[in-house]
């Protein structure tokens, strides 16, 4: 079992990353393989909008980001992980920037239309000082609840006020960040199935998005859907067009 820290601070050892830590050590402690990924880290640009310019381009057409960076390496990472931590601070009551360019516009479309994130459990982390870490944590570990063709799974999540103090300050919310990490494992090892997570946003798609999304893959499937199409009808998850 593999579980992933993203860590979308600047901090490296500031409060949400220790937070998040935290997390990590009750799956380690359950027995999960653990890595932590530090954003800050990595060579990760913006996305350069290639949809709707050169075919050859585009992730959704090749399976790969044409920016020679890090994130094709990541994105490969959290595809082979059971679980994954989402963690940032507040910044202006939302994740940071460079947590939602990662999250949402480098390992977005092609992951978001080929569900690839689907079967995973997440827990969402997040500080701040006053206002907005509870949002951020939640909307961090429901990003991938309501996939296109699967969906993924909310463990839990986790947002700490702290004004001026120190998360190492407060043990009470170290051991909840604990206990989070093993129920996490736990999640994994028994398929926990949480039915009505998200369950407006899962029957909406059911009904009325996915037709249109099925449409739009089958229709451009030998060029701007390629990669989509063939990883879809290799994985099972939609029926090779006739
Ligand atoms: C650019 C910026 C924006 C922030 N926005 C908020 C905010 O909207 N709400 C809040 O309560 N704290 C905000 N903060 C404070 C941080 O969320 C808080 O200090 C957090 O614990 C920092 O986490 P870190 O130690 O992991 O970097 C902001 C801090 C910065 C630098």
């Amino acid at each position: 079992m593999k579980i992933i820290a993203v860590l979308g601070s600047p901090s490296k050892n500031g409060n949400t990353c220790v937070l998040a830590r935290e997390v990590l050590k009750g799956a380690k402690d359950s027995g999960a393989e653990v890595e932590e990924i530090l954003l800050a880290d990595y060579e990760i640009e913006y996305c350069k909008g290639c949809i709707g310019k050169n075919i050859n381009d585009m992730c959704m057409s090749t399976g790969n980001c044409i920016i020679h960076d890090d994130i094709n390496l990541l994105k490969q990472k959290l595809y082979d992980s059971d679980g994954i931590i989402l963690a940032s601070p507040a910044y202006g009551l939302m994740e940071t920037a460079r947590m939602k360019n990662f999250l949402v516009d480098r390992i977005g479309m092609y992951t978001a239309y080929t569900s690839r994130l689907a079967d995973k459990y997440f827990v969402g982390v997040s500080t701040c000082g006053g206002i907005g870490a509870n949002k951020v944590a939640k909307n961090l570990a429901k990003h991938f609840i309501a996939g296109f063709h699967k969906r993924g799974y909310m463990t839990g999540f986790i947002g700490v006020k702290l004004g001026y103090e120190r998360i190492e300050s407060k043990p009470t919310i170290l051991e909840k960040a604990y206990k989070m990490g093993k129920k996490l494992t736990n999640d994994i090892k028994y398929k926990k199935k949480y039915p009505f997570q998200k369950i407006v946003d899962r029957v909406i798609i059911a009904l009325i998005v996915k037709k249109k999304i099925l449409n739009n893959i089958y229709e451009n499937k030998d060029d701007i859907m390629k990669a989509v199409y063939e990883d879809l009808v290799k994985r099972g998850l939609i029926k090779k067009y006739q």
